[in-house]
């Protein structure tokens, strides 16, 4: 039987992530150093996987095995509206706002699309790109239309501005981004959701990052406590719930990848659609992990975004001498470039940096373009530092 032939093509023009290839090649070299991996390196703190493990083993009865409701535990759902509320200023009512705990920050993503986009409408997205943004618009028939950020990696409202058409929904901005760290300022945050209200188009904002800002790049404060820092958003100018749809994750944020739990909020039209679909794509997200999850939103998290910080800077010390490096305002991720007298591609210096066991993963598997790669500093500050000093010392030839 020719089981090809019945591959779709939506499937088969798809190509696995080049994350996953560097993932097998690291994983045959023994003593490899990495520093491809985009997951928190620290312990999932004791109060999230109590919580967990409460809800499996049914200490309260509650049968917290089955499903939830597709919009999610009640009790989270209130968590989330309580965090929205104190952080963005968000009043959930409902009525023109909703909220929807969903299955991973992907899944939230993959809704969204679904809900937003037709065959032949277009969906502006930056380049570089975290991997699963260009096939969102494909898997929908619809088009990605990548704004250019090189060299800064600023997705701004001029350089959007300029790839908006009558066929276009959506603009999806990520700040801090992956696979730069970048974190764009509450002014070019503000000049985005103008343009997208004037352009009739929504603002996906993916957040998935939002608690991993770097102090030097954080806004006033959250809305209710402005002593708290916080990463800038479009979602934190006022009333910007009537065209942002904002997209969150716990994975990053707590460690726990692995659950599959994230959640957006934003206008009802839209959220109403995503739960809709839901219902028959993941039905809700796991049930006793989303009882996990209330725990998260009580736990301080900054004495790891202090370390991350510090690894930045130890990034930045030791790669920014010998080659260009946007500066990352948050996130763990740098997107650093192959400097040009190499000449070599993103690729090629990946190759390189293999035979000396160390692994970042080409730019291209980002972007339209190969001239830089991707560095994750969630990875052990030892093999770090080393990391880091052979990738210079590859670099100053
Ligand atoms: C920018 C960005 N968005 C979304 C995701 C997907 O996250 P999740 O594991 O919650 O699906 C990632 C994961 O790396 C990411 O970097």
């Amino acid at each position: 039987m020719d089981l090809n032939a019945l591959i779709s093509s939506r499937s088969s023009v798809i190509n696995g992530s080049g994350i996953r290839r560097v993932f097998d090649e690291a994983a045959r070299t023994p003593g490899a150093i990495k520093l491809f991996i985009g997951q928190p390196d620290f312990p999932v703190d004791g109060a999230i996987k109590n919580a967990a493990v409460a809800a499996i083993m049914d200490a309260e009865g509650k049968n917290l095995n089955g499903y939830t409701l597709t919009q999610g535990n009640a009790d989270l759902l209130a968590a989330v509206r309580k965090h929205v509320a104190w952080d963005i200023g968000w009043t959930i009512d409902d009525t023109t706002t909703d909220a929807l705990v969903t299955s991973g920050t992907s899944g939230a993503l993959f809704l969204a699309a679904m809900a937003l986009l037709n065959p032949g409408d277009e969906f502006i997205i930056p380049d570089p790109w975290f991997v699963l943004y260009p096939y969102l618009a494909h898997l929908c028939g619809a088009k990605a239309v990548a704004c250019d950020t090189y060299p800064d990696f600023r997705m701004t409202a001029e350089r959007v501005e300029k790839l908006i058409t009558a066929r276009t929904k959506a603009v999806l901005v990520c700040s801090p981004g992956n696979p730069s760290g970048v974190v764009l300022t509450q002014r070019e945050q503000r000049d985005l959701l103008e343009l997208c209200r004037r352009k009739n188009v929504l603002l996906i904002s993916d957040e998935i990052y939002d608690e991993f800002g770097f102090s030097e790049s954080m806004t006033a404060g959250r809305a209710a406590d402005a002593s708290v820092p916080a990463c800038p958003s479009a979602a934190r100018e006022p009333g910007s719930h009537d065209a942002t749809l904002v997209i969150r994750g716990f994975g990053k944020t707590y460690g726990v990848t692995g659950w599959r739990l994230g959640y957006v909020v934003g206008p009802k039209a839209i959220v109403h659609e995503m739960r809709k679909l839901q219902q028959y794509v993941y039905v809700c997200a796991p049930a006793p992990l989303q009882a996990g999850a209330i725990a998260a939103f009580g736990v301080d998290m900054t004495a790891h975004i202090a370390e991350y910080q510090r690894r930045r800077d130890v990034v930045m010390r030791t790669l920014g001498e010998v080659t260009e490096v946007a500066m990352p305002g948050g996130a763990f991720y740098a997107f650093v470039k192959v400097p040009e007298r190499l000449k070599m591609t993103g690729e090629e210096f990946y190759q390189r940096a293999k035979q000396d066991k160390v692994f970042i993963v080409p730019g291209r598997t980002f972007s339209s373009r190969d001239t830089h790669f991707r560095l994750s500093f969630a990875a052990r500050p030892d093999d770090l530092s080393r990391g880091l000093e052979i990738l210079a010392g590859i670099m100053r030839g």
